[in-house]
């Protein structure tokens, strides 16, 4: 079995961190979305993955590499334009052959592994199977329709009036039918070829697709709030780890995890947390948590619920439930007031007078 992973696409709901990055490298617990990704594959045995890459494929390459440092062959597939993930299938087919795959979209997050449902698929081998999870407002997503026996008999990409409960999750596997129905289909409404469009396809066509309710952990990690979300579920089963250095005057409290490099000076270290190597924390409380990368300096201040990325600094001041960028400061003002250099699309919450 292979994998198609879809890195491509605009990531207009994180902005401003998608104007700098590929959403799919935001750091969860330190590590980018796509390396969690990569560890859910690795687990099937799966190493021949395949990923889509748009505008931003150079930070993918810079980050990825061929794959070998995380135990995977990777082969790059570019997509001129984000034309929907049905097109992906189709710009891939070189690469997929004739092969079962498994198409895994590079912003989601399912911390507890896709292990079982690899093992329903193998089991079952239906044309097609999605991952669905219950969600109170599924208008956000794919949603589907499913039968008693967990046969999939609609489909619809982000309905109005939903008339189910159960979301698609970014996981779909596929046999080799799924070439015919994306050669099939034609461009929605908003213009892109859609994988439910393909799945609908089968259905009509008398093929089975197979729903798997997913009842664990998932995120898309679409919206800053999600990417916070998800850093505390997998901070929450963070190992321990002292390799810089805490001086006496400071306390960790506990999963912590201090990087090789790292510097705790007179603080306090609520776990779970992790200081990122090259940093320096420095009479400051932080956590819980709260994650922050390479190279940050929070001086005399608190960071609580939080996600630093490599530089950032936070000198005199108290933040919660934040995103701060790659090497943007936050300080104290001169007087009692706001000054910002904000950039476009950025939201800036201030404490009440
Ligand atoms: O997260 C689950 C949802 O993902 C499903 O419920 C929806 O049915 C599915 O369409 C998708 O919806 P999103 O609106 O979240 O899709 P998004 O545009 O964020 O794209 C998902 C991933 O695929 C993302 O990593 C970018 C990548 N992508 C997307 C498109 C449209 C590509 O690589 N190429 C593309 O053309």
């Amino acid at each position: 079995m292979k994998a198609l992973v879809l890195s491509g696409g605009a990531g207009t709901r994180l902005r401003p961190f998608s104007y700098s990055m590929p959403k799919q490298l935001i750091p969860i617990a330190n590590r980018p979305v796509l390396a969690h990704v990569m560890d859910n594959l690795r687990v099937l045995g799966i190493t021949e993955i395949g990923i889509v890459v748009g505008e931003r494929a150079h930070e993918i390459h810079a980050a990825l590499g061929d794959g070998s440092e995380l135990g995977v062959r990777i082969t790059y597939i570019q997509q001129d334009a984000p034309r929907g993930l049905a097109h992906c299938v189709a710009i891939a087919r070189e690469f997929l052959g004739d092969d079962d795959f498994v198409m895994y979209l590079g912003d989601n997050m399912l911390p507890g592994g896709i292990a079982d449902v690899a093992e329903d698929f193998a089991r079952r081998r239906p044309a097609a199977q999605v991952l669905v999870h219950k969600v109170a407002d599924p208008r956000a997503f794919g949603v589907a329709e499913v039968d008693a026996r967990g046969r999939v008999t609609a489909l619809v990409e982000k309905p109005r009036e939903p008339r189910s409960d159960l979301a698609l999750i970014g996981v779909y596997f596929f046999t080799a039918a799924v070439h015919r129905a994306v050669d099939a289909i034609g461009p929605s409404r908003r213009g892109e070829l859609e994988i439910t469009d393909a799945l609908q396809w089968l259905v009509e066509h008398g093929r089975e697709v197979h729903a798997h309710v997913h009842s664990g952990y998932w995120k898309d990690t679409g919206r800053v709030e999600d990417v916070l979300e998800c850093n505390r579920e997998v901070l929450d089963a963070l190992k321990p780890y002292l390799g810089g250095e805490v001086d006496a005057e400071s306390e960790l409290i506990g999963p912590v995890v201090v990087e090789d490099g790292a510097r705790v000076v007179r603080s306090r270290i609520v776990g779970p947390a992790i200081i990122g190597g090259g940093s320096l924390v420095e009479d400051s409380h932080i956590g819980p948590h709260t994650s922050l990368g390479r190279d940050c300096a929070i001086i005399s201040a608190e960071v609580g619920y939080s996600i630093a990325l490599d530089g950032a600094s936070v000198h005199h001041a108290r933040i919660q439930s934040s995103l701060i960028g790659r090497s943007a400061a936050v300080t104290r003002a001169p007087e009692n007031l706001h000054r910002l250099v904000v950039g476009d699309h950025t939201r800036v919450e201030v404490a009440a007078r």
